[in-house]
Order: structure tokens, then sequence, then C-alpha cells
């Protein structure tokens, strides 16, 4: 059923109406500070299931429930001692806790899984929302399947139109990137997913070390198990090509001069996402602006918006500069990481710290991962890239251990 899709911004009167529909089962797309959440009643299973529809969404990846009263988690999960002290730290915000849950979730929210994911959003139309509703409310990213999660309300519009009867509109989104996802229920703190919230602040809070999930930094081995099912799955992926470019600065630019010349001249539309402050030295490469390299949260808020905008230009192939995995740049680069399918291209020369601290955090077995991104990559000489590589994965192990 096509439906008429309205674009409120938020006020007394949209909230009301938003509160109305998810009375009723209906679909609301609304703002948080990561970015858009597509909402229903996360008590009614034909609510949770339209959400899936609408998004085609696979069935086995689970749904955050978000909640603006701790008092909600009563009837939902139960709600270990070590959680509290990250509740207090960083809710409402952008931190995501699996609980175990309690019967009144429904399995089509949790995938069957026996945990369910909660989060408390701190963007006032977000809690007002939920307040107004209270209910709690089931929303993954309001983005078809596949496609970056959206930070803007036409963003939503474009995804959305036609099948879902509201979005509100409460502008940019501030953080860009979703909810970082902690499970405290297997053992060591773990990150599943990174985000604005860094593993250095939740250690800091819990007092000791949190773990990264395997797969943060690379493809999912063919039999290894998703900590987290969404992990599974083909994401923040625009139409083109991504190629990730690491390695010295001078090195990098050049790098992405040449691949610009080489696929320009190929016959495809190709540009490089870049630092702001290498816009002007990569004037003739269809540079676009991804934010300060000094301010990785900047780039975190730009980098939907700019995935976005390369499949509305009709980009084919795309080069980016990268940042270093730390604090808020972890969760670039998993997302980044994650649009260009994990091609990476390094360089110039050999550059000993960064690449090795990449690979460090990839896995456990850096020479396998490094044979892996050596053949993935298609347009530097394997043979060159595969022993520098494992000279850079040494020497990071020997620093490391
Ligand atoms: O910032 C955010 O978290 C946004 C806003 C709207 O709140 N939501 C969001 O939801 O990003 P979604 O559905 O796009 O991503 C939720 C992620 C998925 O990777 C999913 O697999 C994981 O959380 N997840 C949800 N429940 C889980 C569970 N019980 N165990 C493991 N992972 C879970
Ligand atoms: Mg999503």
């Amino acid at each position: 059923m096509i439906l008429e899709t309205l674009v409120l911004e938020a006020d007394e009167q949209s909230l009301s109406l938003a509160a109305a529909l998810l009375r009723e089962g209906k679909l609301v797309a609304f703002p948080t500070e990561t970015v858009y959440g597509l909402g229903a009643d996360a008590t009614s299973v034909p609510a949770v299931l339209s959400i899936f529809r609408a998004k085609g969404r696979p069935a086995d990846n689970p749904l955050i429930v978000h909640i603006y009263d701790r008092a909600q988690l009563d009837g939902l999960c139960t709600v270990p001692d070590e959680a509290l002290p990250l509740m207090d730290a960083f809710w409402p915000g952008p931190l995501t806790i699996l609980f175990e849950k309690l019967p009144a979730v429904p399995d089509e929210v949790t995938a069957g899984l026996p945990t369910v994911a909660v989060r408390m959003p701190s963007h006032p139309v977000a809690a007002a929302m939920l307040r107004a509703c209270g209910l709690p409310i089931a929303a993954p990213s309001a983005n078809s399947s596949g496609r970056p999660s959206p930070t803007l309300a036409s963003h939503v519009f474009e995804d959305m139109k036609g099948k879902i009867p509201l979005v509100l509109d409460g502008g940019p989104c501030n953080v860009g990137l979703e909810s970082t996802v902690v499970d405290l229920c297997h053992g060591k703190p773990t990150i599943l997913r990174p985000g604005g919230i860094t593993k250095e602040m939740l250690e800091s809070v819990l007092g000791q070390e949190v773990a990264l999930a395997g797969s943060i930094l690379r493809p999912l081995k063919p039999d290894e198990k998703a900590l987290s099912p969404g992990m599974r799955y083909r994401h923040y992926a625009p139409n083109a090509t991504v190629t990730l470019v690491d390695g010295k600065e001078d090195a990098v630019l050049q790098k992405l001069k040449e691949l610009f010349a080489a696929e320009t001249a190929l016959g495809k539309k190709t540009c490089v996402l870049c630092f702001s402050e290498h816009v002007g030295a990569l004037e003739g490469c269809s540079p676009h602006d991804i934010g300060s390299m000094e301010h990785a949260d900047d780039v975190a808020r730009k980098l939907f918006s700019v995935l976005r905008q390369l499949d509305e230009e009709g980009m084919e192939s795309v080069f980016s500069e990268v940042i270093p995995p730390e604090g808020v740049g972890l969760a670039v680069m998993n997302r980044l990481g994650r649009a260009a399918a994990f091609r990476i291209l390094h360089a110039g020369e050999v550059n000993i710290h960064r690449p090795s601290r990449w690979l460090f955090i990839c896995g456990h077995r850096p020479r396998i991962l490094a044979c892996a991104l050596a053949g993935a990559n298609t347009i530097c000489q394997p043979r060159r890239l595969l022993l520098a590589t494992r000279k850079r994965v040494i020497a990071g192990l020997s620093q490391h251990c």
C-alpha cells in the first residue's frame, strides 16, 4: 500500500500526531542524536514486522528498543549491576546496551536472541516523542537496508516515501553515526559496534578493559559467527566502488591523484573523499570534503551525507583517505571500511606505525588478513604489497606483544 508521507517539523502538534500513530501500530521516523530512526511500538508484533517490510531488512537482524525513562526497563529486561555506571554516565546518549530480555519483548524484535538491545536517546525530539507515546519504541536507522543511515529528514524521505505516514524533522543529527553497541552479557564487556561513546570512555567508567568485536575493521570470515547480526550484512554502501587509501600524507595525495586520473581515463565517473585540509591539493580530482583530519567527530557527522551524495551524483569509482582508528575514528573507519568492503590500498613507502595498528586491531591472524588485503587489491602489485604488509605486521606485533 502506498501512503502519503508527511515530513513535519517537530512541534507540539506533530509530536502528538506521531504519538497517536505509534499507539495505532504505525511507523514514524524521528531524529536522534546519532541518526534518524524508524520507530514502531516494540510490544506489537505487527508493528515491528512492518519495520522490517519498510526497510527491506532481513528478519534475523534484531532491533534496538528506545526508552525515555529507566522505569521502562522493568518489563523489558533484567539489568545487571555492571550496567548501572554506564547508564549513569552515558544515558541519555549514543550508547546501546545489551540486556537479558524478558518474555514481554517479542522475539521479532530480538530476532530470537535471548538479549535485547536498549538505548535512551538524548535528542529532545526523540525524548519528547517517546514520552508522548509512553511506549518502548523499536527503531533501526530509517534507511532502506544496505543504504547509508539518514542524518537528515530528507534522507529518510528519499528511502521511505510512500512507505510510512510521518517523518518528524529535527534537523541534522549531531553525532552522525549510529550508537555504540556494548555487550555486557557474555563475559568481558565487548563493543559490537563502535560509535560516539568510545572504547576509552567505556573503559574509564567500567575500570576494566573493553574488547572489540573481531569484525569491526575487517569482513566476517565465512565460518565466523557474528556477535551482532548486523555485521553480516552489506552496509553503508553507496552504489560506487569505494577504495580506501592509507599511508603517509604526501604519498596518499599523490596516489589519489593517480587513481583519479586512471579511473577517469577509463571513462568512469570518479571522485575522491578527502579531509578539508586536502581539498585544495586535490582540486582537479572532484574532492568531496569529509571533514577535518584533526576532528574525527567532524568526519563522523558528515560521512553518511557524503556517501549518499555519491549516489545522487552517479559516482562509479570513489577513493577515500582514512583516519587512524582511535576514539571516534574507530567508528568512522568501521563505517568507511564497510562502505569499501574493506578494500584498502597502501600508498607509497611503508608507514610502520599506522597500518600496523590497523592490522593489529583487525584480528588475531594478521598474516592471513594481510594476504586477504593483498588479494583484494586489484590496483597495486599484490606481491609487493604482500611483502610490505608482512613486514609491517611483524613490526606491529613486536611493538604490541
Ligand atoms: O544510533 C542508533 O543505534 C540508531 C538510532 C535510530 O537509535 N539505531 C540503529 O539501529 O542503528 P540499527 O537497527 O540500524 O542497528 C542496530 C544494530 C544492528 O547491527 C543489530 O544487529 C544490533 O544493533 N543488535 C540489535 N539487537 C541486538 C542483540 N540483541 N544482540 C546483538 N546485536 C544486536
Ligand atoms: Mg542501520
